[in-house]
Parts: C-alpha cells; sequence; structure tokens
C-alpha cells in the first residue's frame, strides 16, 4: 500500500466538481463551497507578470526563490508580522498548500504524531498522512475560542497546527489562547505550524504571529500565501518562514520536486507585496458586507454558527446531517456548500458556507435555504 492510498480526493474541490456540472445542465447553481476570492487580481500586480516575462524572466529560478522577492517576504515579516526573518528564513513555494506540504516532509518522520485541531482545512491531515505522521484531532471547545490541547500530548508528538484567522470555522483565536498553544510547544518541545493565508481577512480580534512571540521563532514554521490576500488563487505562489535549518530541508525537496515556483510568478508577488495595498481593504470591506448579510440572515432563520471573525466562512450546524444537507441542497435547491465531515469526524452535522460569491447570491441562497430548511429540518439550536 502507498501513502496516497491514505489520502481521499479534497472535499472542497468535488463538491465544487458538481456545482460546475450542474451549472453546464442550464441550472442557477449558487457555489457557496468555494475557498477563493471571488475577486481579479490586482492590475498593477498583473502587469508585473506581464513585464516579467517580456524581460525575458523564463528561465529557471533557484530552488529556494529569487532573492528580491525573499527580501520583500522577510522586510514584510518583519514590518507586519514582527517575525525577525531573513531573506535566508524564506522559501518561495507553489502556493501556502506546497509549503504546508514540504514543511510535513522535512520535519515528520513515521509515526509522529500532529496535533490539527478540529474541525481542520481538508489538506492538513493528507500532508501529515503523506509524511507517514499520525493526525491527532482535538476537538474545538463549544464556543470554538479554545481546545484542550495539552491532554493529547504524547511522547510522539512532534507538531501542533494552528490555523488563525481559521478556515472553516472563520474564528481569530485570541491572544490568549495562542500564548497557550505557545506555552505548550516551549513545555513539550513541539513545533507550531502556523497557517496564517487569512491574517489579512479579518473582521473581529487582532492577528498575533506565533514565530513573533518570544523564543517562538525557532519553533515555528510560519505558512503564508498570496493566494488569498491578493487574489491570486490561480497563480500558485506561496512561502515558508522558518529556522535556517528547516528552510534548508525544504529546499532540497523542492529542488527534487518541482525545482522553483514560477519564475515571472515571482516578480508579481514582489509587485503585490511593495505595490499599492489599497486594494486588499476594499475586498475586508466587501467581505464584511457580504458576512454581515449572511450571518444576519442566518440568525433570522435560527441557525447556528461558529464567531464569524474573520476568512470568508460561516461554519454552521444544519441541524441535520451535515453531508445529506449539501447533497439535498446542491441537487434539490443548487446551493453548494462544503459538509463539516470534510474537516473532521466530530462535525457531521455541520457545513462551511464561503461569502466569496456575490451579495445577490447570498440573498437569493438565503431564500433558498428557507424553503430547504421548512422542508427538512427538523431539529435546529
Ligand atoms: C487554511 C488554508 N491554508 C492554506 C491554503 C492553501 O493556499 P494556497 O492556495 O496558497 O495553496 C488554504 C486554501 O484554501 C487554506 O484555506
Amino acid at each position: 500500500m502507498s501513502r496516497a492510498d491514505l489520502i481521499q480526493p479534497s472535499a472542497t474541490m468535488k463538491i465544487s466538481e458538481r456545482a460546475k456540472q450542474l451549472r453546464k445542465e442550464g441550472k442557477s447553481v449558487i457555489d457557496m463551497g468555494l475557498g477563493e476570492p471571488d475577486f481579479t487580481t490586482p492590475r498593477h500586480i498583473v502587469e508585473s507578470a506581464c513585464q516579467a516575462l517580456k524581460d525575458g524572466k523564463t528561465f529557471y529560478a533557484p530552488a529556494q526563490g529569487i532573492p528580491e522577492l525573499r527580501e520583500a517576504i522577510a522586510d514584510k515579516a518583519r514590518a507586519e508580522n514582527g517575525i525577525s526573518a531573513t531573506p535566508e528564513n524564506v522559501i518561495v513555494t507553489a502556493g501556502a498548500k506546497y509549503a504546508i506540504y514540504e514543511a510535513m516532509q522535512a520535519l515528520i518522520s513515521e509515526g509522529d504524531e500532529v496535533i490539527l485541531l478540529e474541525p481542520a482545512w481538508v489538506s492538513y491531515e493528507a500532508a501529515v498522512l503523506l509524511a507517514g505522521g499520525r493526525p491527532v484531532f482535538v476537538r474545538h471547545s463549544d464556543d470554538f475560542r479554545d481546545a484542550e490541547i495539552e491532554e493529547h500530548i504524547t511522547p510522539k508528538t512532534r507538531m501542533i497546527v494552528v490555523n488563525s484567522p481559521n478556515n472553516p470555522i472563520g474564528v481569530v483565536y485570541t491572544k490568549e489562547f495562542i500564548k497557550k498553544v505557545c506555552d505548550l510547544a516551549a513545555d513539550h518541545d513541539l513545533h507550531i505550524m502556523s497557517d496564517e493565508v487569512y491574517e489579512r481577512i479579518i473582521f473581529e480580534g487582532e492577528h498575533y504571529s506565533i514565530a513573533s512571540f518570544d523564543g517562538m521563532f525557532e519553533r515555528t514554521i510560519t505558512i503564508n500565501a498570496f493566494s488569498k490576500t491578493y487574489a491570486m488563487t490561480g497563480w500558485r505562489l506561496g512561502y515558508a518562514i522558518a529556522e535556517e535549518s528547516v528552510i534548508a530541508k525544504m529546499r532540497k525537496i523542492q529542488s527534487h520536486s518541482i525545482s522553483s515556483p514560477t519564475t515571472f510568478v515571482q516578480y508579481a508577488g514582489i509587485s503585490a507585496l511593495r505595490g499599492d495595498q489599497s486594494f486588499v481593504e476594499e475586498m475586508v470591506n466587501e467581505f464584511r458586507r457580504r458576512r454581515d448579510i449572511l450571518a444576519k440572515g442566518l440568525k433570522e432563520l435560527g441557525f447556528d454558527f461558529a464567531p464569524p471573525d474573520g476568512a470568508f466562512y460561516i461554519f454552521m450546524n444544519t441541524g441535520m446531517d451535515g453531508n445529506e444537507f449539501s447533497r439535498r441542497f446542491l441537487e434539490e435547491y443548487h446551493v453548494a456548500v462544503t459538509p463539516g465531515s470534510g474537516f473532521g469526524k466530530s462535525y457531521n452535522h455541520w457545513v462551511r458556507l464561503s461569502y466569496a460569491t456575490s451579495t445577490e447570491n447570498i440573498i437569493e441562497m438565503l431564500s433558498r435555504l428557507e424553503e430547504f430548511a421548512k422542508k427538512y429540518v427538523e431539529k435546529r439550536n
């Protein structure tokens, strides 16, 4: 049996494909399953990619990423995140997902345990399994603001994965919770993988970068990307920041797998970081407006959901089996949502709604949900 036999195709992508198929058949499908901003990449970023192509940036790049981009990332990490990074602490990757994969390959050995806070974004489990590790799911508390991590730490535990703002729950962890995780990592000599891809998409609370806390830089692999912040999902550009020995291992893996992220795309990354940031604020304001409409609508319909502090998701209790809810809502009402079971077994009654879609779609979805609920949902919290 190969390690690939241990994993399933991504739950989010399966739903999206079915939604596309129904749309092709002429159905008016509302896709709330998507995990990507519905905005186009800002023009100045697109133009710098075009310019890089015209300038002949079409050759292999260094495995760790072009120095100018690594420098821009280190500058940003110091200025915005309080992480004392140099360009040597940075590796540029093909999206955050590949940074996560490489970091697991670099740090996890056969049988090592990795703590994932459940519900957890779909690809962490796969990345742990592909590295030969064992995912250990720890449920969030009922308010989604805490988790009893310590009880699950064993001599085999190597890493805790933290994702704030969180996909799928939308929660932004408090400083107290982040501090608690840092203390556990220090006490038990663990790594933390801090996935900060939604760091700029915050409506409530504040973002704390784990690597900025005292003594945490050496233990932390900070994962980030251009995908969500600059609406660049299809460009495949992300990065990791870590201690040099970790970066060296990831660089080896990268050099023998993808060689490096696409060269001209890396030049666009410099523009994204060093250029005008007004796009980000406009996008976040739009997400906030949509979140307010969606949260209000769901509340009026009597649905219970996790606190939507950031990212662009609402994690909702359907009051029935979440897989069945998702299947019927898509097949009969043509609304795609992601079943909670994709994020961990304890959330079988939940689904994730992505509001990376227009206000009109959100309003229409709410009216279809009202009809759906009348027909199917018996017990609601
Ligand atoms: C929490 C989280 N981490 C990482 C990623 C992957 O980002 P990228 O598209 O840069 O690979 C996603 C994308 O959905 C995500 O939600």
